[in-house]
């Protein structure tokens, strides 16, 4: 009996290094079995659409974020992502980008076509400002005085004449700065499909609303996909997803325009119920916010 009593804490302690040995086996067995489901991304070579279909993007520990999202994306389409924070946009992107295995579903990428994603903070290594203009490209890629225009272009007229410069330029520019100068590598990649994930956020809405009408300036062909927060987006874009928060924290998802979405309720768990909504069916009784044509068309 004394050995119990002498040995009690111990125990305990085992039990409890126990308890996490088991919980994390259990968290790798239920993220390998979603990641190994994770959706085809289909490079078809004849349509020039992007097609994401029945895609359900998940969390590691199984539980449902975002479902049944069905989009297709002719070339030069504007998509505009909204939704509170936490619920599920910037993981939806990474889904659509081949990088977030907790998925399901189908993904048809039109072959040979460049994909260019751009985050809140943009990647800027140190170095000379011609090459973290021309990331990932060679700075050889470009002719300084194309560099040198584009950076006119999006509102760094005193970074023109520095481009040989060296320096640390993620640490030096301000968010707003290293933003622009984001949005100009966009103009000179010119890719096929472009994702804004809050890339402009930083700016004032005058600004980012500047940079938008020069992206639709420069790329008009682009398929362009943003996340964003502010209303003032919407006049740039031709189709609105909002992906929404219900009480309690709860995660819904809000399909508007022609999206239908499938949405998890987080009270059930890994297991979760999902419900469905299509075509401005709001379940969350809130008005739908207004649908605006972006100046092309
Ligand atoms: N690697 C991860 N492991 C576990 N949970 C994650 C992981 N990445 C994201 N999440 C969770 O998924 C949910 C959605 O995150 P996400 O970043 O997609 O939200 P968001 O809508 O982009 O938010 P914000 O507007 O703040 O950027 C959050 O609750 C987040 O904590
Ligand atoms: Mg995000």
């Amino acid at each position: 009996m004394s050995f119990f009593i002498n040995a009690y804490q111990q125990l305990a302690e085992w039990r409890a290094v126990i308890d996490r040995l088991v919980g994390f086996t259990a968290a790798i067995t239920s993220a390998q079995a979603l990641a190994s489901a994770k959706p085809v991304a289909v490079f078809a070579g004849a349509a020039s659409e992007l097609r994401v279909e029945e895609l359900e993007v998940r969390l590691p520990n199984g539980c449902r974020l975002v479902g049944g999202v069905d989009i297709v994306l002719p070339r030069g389409d504007r998509l505009l992502v909204t939704g509170p924070s936490g619920s599920g946009k910037s993981t939806l992107f990474r889904a659509i980008a081949g990088i977030w295995p907790f998925a399901l579903g189908r993904i048809t990428v039109p072959l040979g076509a460049k994909v260019l994603v751009l985050p809140q903070r943009p990647y800027l290594q140190i170095g000379s400002l011609a090459a973290a203009l021309s990331y990932p490209a060679s700075p050889m890629s470009f002719g300084a005085q194309q560099l040198r225009q584009v950076l006119v272009a999006v509102g760094l007229p005193a970074l023109a004449p520095r481009l040989d410069d060296q320096a640390h330029w993620g640490r030096m520019l301000s968010l707003g700065e290293q933003q622009r100068l984001a949005i100009a590598r966009a103009i000179m990649h010119a890719p096929d499909f472009l994702f804004l994930d809050e890339a402009t956020a930083s700016l004032d809405e005058p600004a980012e609303a500047a940079l938008y009408r020069l992206l639709q300036e420069h790329l008009p062909e682009t398929t362009l996909v943003s996340i964003g927060h502010r209303s003032t987006l919407h006049m740039f874009h031709r189709r609105h997803i909002s992906l929404a928060h219900a009480q309690r924290g709860r995660p819904r998802a809000r399909a508007l325009a022609k999206v239908p979405t499938v949405v998890c309720d987080e009270s059930d768990g890994p297991e979760r119920r999902s419900r469905q909504s299509a075509g401005g069916d709001d379940p969350t009784g809130e008005p739908p916010p207004p649908r605006h044509r972006s100046h092309n068309g």
